[in-house]
């Protein structure tokens, strides 16, 4: 039998981006820019590109740009139009999603990742979902992280977290997971645990902020009691549905930046400013400059 489709996508966009002060007094962590892009444009453009139909956002106060952003934006429009700059017109319309296609929630309270994943739930209903963590943004060298997980989905249903490799002082930042003997870049997890003491982590396997889940998350979340950080954890409660339903690990081929933090973003920036096709060469050019500026040596070409 084939697995339901994965039709909708939770964004948690609530989070006060405190580490960005005070670039985000006024604006919402998300719209801080990589390059000329939005992080959160980037991780909903990750979404659209594996089939997502419906995106729904879980914000707070001060987020309300987030959805105008997503809105048409009539004004601008009328002046592109008006100097004949159709093209830039297009390329704004190709990033929106449709009439209809967007829903706005607010979480109320910073209560912790999985309340706020618990405030989709009528949005989501009954049905699998994406959940995409905006704080990181990945790279790949082909399909987009969610597509290759999406992958991943169809062949073995269930619920799947996106995983990856990093260096054992870095564990205790994330959630860790353990896995079994799999296949290819898919195998079953056996275990997980949220941001785990240094030296205690199952693996080196990172939860890097990717899901796709199924709704019977949310019963258990309802319940769910406050875990590590004195937060209502998601990672608890997946631990608890793994008791009933399976979990897989995809280790998706490409790399993410972890935008909650200033040097994740600011890394963001130049790995999308050197891939950029009208920015890269002169680009490339400054920033060798500036590092021969600090160094006194002749960087590498
Ligand atoms: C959350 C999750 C954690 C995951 C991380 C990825 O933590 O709880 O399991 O590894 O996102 O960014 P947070 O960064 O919100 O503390």
């Amino acid at each position: 039998m084939p697995h339901r489709p994965v039709r909708k996508a939770v964004f948690p966009v609530a989070g006060l981006g405190t580490r960005f002060l005070p670039a985000t007094k006024a604006m919402p962590k998300e719209m801080l820019t990589i390059v000329d892009r939005p992080v959160i444009q980037r991780v909903v453009d990750e979404a659209r590109e594996a089939g997502i139909e419906h995106f729904i956002f879980v914000t707070g106060r001060n987020k309300g740009v987030i959805e105008d952003h997503f809105d048409r934006q009539a004004e601008l429009e009328n002046i592109l139009r008006a100097k004949g700059k159709v093209d830039i017109i297009e390329q704004l319309e190709n990033l929106l999603p449709g009439p209809g296609q967007t829903s706005f929630t607010r979480q109320q309270a910073p209560l912790g990742l999985g309340h706020a994943v618990w405030c989709a739930r009528e949005l989501v209903g009954d049905e699998p979902f994406a959940l995409l963590l905006p704080d990181m943004v990945t790279r790949t060298p082909g399909d987009g992280c969610l597509k290759q997980m999406i992958d991943g989905y169809n062949d073995k249903g269930g619920n799947i977290i996106g995983v990856e490799e990093v260096p054992d002082e870095e564990t205790e930042q994330y959630g860790v997971v353990s896995i079994g003997e799999g296949q290819g870049n898919c195998w079953p997890i056996t275990g997980m645990v949220e941001k785990p003491a240094a030296g205690t982590a199952p693996s080196g396997l990172i939860i890097m902020g990717r899901y796709i889940l199924q709704p019977e998350i949310f019963p258990i979340l309802k319940d769910q009691r406050k875990g590590t950080g004195g937060e209502i954890q998601l990672t608890d409660a997946m631990q608890a549905l793994m008791e009933i339903q399976p979990f897989h690990a995809v280790k998706y081929q490409g790399m993410s930046f972890d935008c909650g933090s200033r040097v994740g973003f600011l890394t963001a920036n130049v790995a999308f400013a050197l891939d950029h096709p009208e920015l890269r060469n002169d680009f490339a050019r400054e920033l060798r400059k500036l590092l021969q500026d600090r160094t006194g040596k002749k960087p590498q070409q």
